[in-house]
């Protein structure tokens, strides 16, 4: 019932602003009815978390958990979730992010629903249509609610049955901002976590980074390939030695690997492996410590795996076409004089709509003039990488929802619009998305 009287709303103000008219109401609705095959209830909530100093910090979160829950459901469930507010006084949503739900559920404050306010509830029902790794969050002053613990890891099981002996495992990056401005990792909050896992077991680590900025992972002790990025598999993947992953700040990364006799370690430092600092290993029964991490090549997702065909080749005929140019200039924004963060020069909500019908293919080209990484995540859609500083993906298709623009750089990228509504197209450094660096995708 809550959510009915919600969705009128909701649809009210999309239709307002997208002008969406040819679409229907169950296009951008999740399920109304039928038995969820997963539901899960979320509570947010402050909590008292401690430092490894000792010291007593506030946190914002959903059941008390830093991270929240970690959600697992399988492919073609029909999931339902409860979002509860007890105590989270300017209101919260969650956000989806990887899954393209229906833009109904896609929990964006403001614009496909109001913020979910103390005392209130919330219920979102989606299917869960691809396998892959993904993460929920807070889209209600996300900048904010995001570093102070509202998130945590949402994984879609593929629908068949796991070769036996496979460890699973999601491993959270977030640097939590303590109010005296010093930050501190999620690692070393928990301390070095340890995982057993017997020799010849399968090991599929889901890496997820929810700060606000790309993390290097170093990974030692054993050749591994990575099986997907952003919830989409690479296609026919290569073993990996000492490669040093990048992840964009809300990208995901899976990475597989036979376990070996000896101990894994995963790291965000080179050097060796210490109680502090660090962030996994996993070991057989028998213990032991994984070698030094090296600092070995950067992972080249644009050079890695096997192409194969896609629906955007060197012939494809594109019914929009955009350029976003990224920047940063000294300007008002909410008051206040500060560094902002733009596209195409302006800031958000002056910032351009990026309009399309459909089932039109889309073509975005991205040119970072600026002096920071920009992790560009448009949500509802996956976007294919086509080429990065004029020179084509050479690998496996390159599929995104968060792709990390460096300083410098440009690429291209395409995607189908086969997800009616409005959708943010933002920088995941939320703290640039907070001082302009968002714009809108819009169906019309
Ligand atoms: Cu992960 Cu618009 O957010
Ligand atoms: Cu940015």
């Amino acid at each position: 019932p809550d959510r009915m009287s919600m969705a009128g709303h909701e649809h009210a103000h999309a239709g307002d602003t997208a002008a969406s008219q040819s679409v229907s109401v169950a296009e951008l609705t999740g399920p109304r009815t039928g038995t969820p095959d997963r539901s899960f209830t979320l509570e947010a909530k402050k909590t008292t978390m401690t430092l490894p100093s000792g010291e007593k910090k506030e946190a914002w979160t959903y059941n008390g958990q830093l991270p929240g829950p970690e959600l697992r459901v399988k492919q073609g469930d029909l999931v339902e979730v409860t979002l509860i507010n007890t105590d989270i006084d300017a209101g919260v949503t969650i956000h989806w992010h990887g899954v393209d739900v229906p833009n109904a559920e896609d929990g964006v404050a403001g614009m496909t629903q109001d913020a979910v306010m103390p005392q209130e509830k919330y219920v979102y029902r989606f299917i869960a249509e691809q396998a892959g790794t993904n993460w929920y969050h807070s889209h209600q002053q996300s900048s904010k609610q995001v570093q102070m613990g509202l998130y945590g890891v949402f994984i879609v099981e593929p629908d068949t049955t796991l070769p036996r002996q496979t460890a699973d495992l999601a491993v959270v990056l977030h640097d939590w901002q303590a109010e005296n401005g010093t930050s501190v990792s999620l690692g070393q909050l928990n301390r070095l976590q340890r995982k057993t896992a017997e020799p010849g077991t399968l090991v599929r680590l889901r890496l997820v980074n929810a700060g606000n900025s790309r993390a290097p992972i170093y990974i030692s002790g054993v050749p591994f390939q990575v099986a997907a990025i952003d919830g989409t598999d690479i296609h026919e993947p290569a073993d990996l030695s000492d490669s040093r992953l990048e992840l964009a700040a809300g990208g995901r990364t899976d990475v597989t690997f036979v376990m070996p006799d000896t101990a894994v370690g995963l790291s965000r430092q080179t050097g060796p492996f210490v109680q502090d600092g660090n962030v996994l290993v996993i070991s057989p029964s028998n213990g032991g410590m994984p070698p030094d991490a090296v600092k070995g090549s950067v992972f080249d997702p644009a050079s890695y795996g096997t192409p194969m065909r896609t629906k955007f080749g060197p012939g494809t005929r594109y019914d929009r076409n955009y350029k976003l140019v990224f920047d940063n200039r000294l300007g008002f924004y909410n008051g206040t004089f500060t560094f902002v963060q733009t596209i195409n020069g302006r800031v958000f909500p002056d910032a351009p709509m990026f309009k399309v019908r459909e089932g039109d293919l889309v073509k975005m080209s991205f040119a970072n003039r600026g002096f920071d990484d920009h992790p560009m995540h448009l949500h509802g859609h996956h976007i294919q990488v086509l080429s990065r500083n004029g020179k084509a993906v050479a690998g496996s298709p390159w599929i995104a929802d968060t792709l990390n623009v460096a300083p410098g750089e440009t690429y291209e990228v395409a995607f189908v619009a086969d997800n009616p509504g409005i959708w943010m197209d933002h920088c995941h450094n939320l703290d640039h998305a907070a001082v302009g660096m968002s714009a809108h995708l819009v169906y019309e």
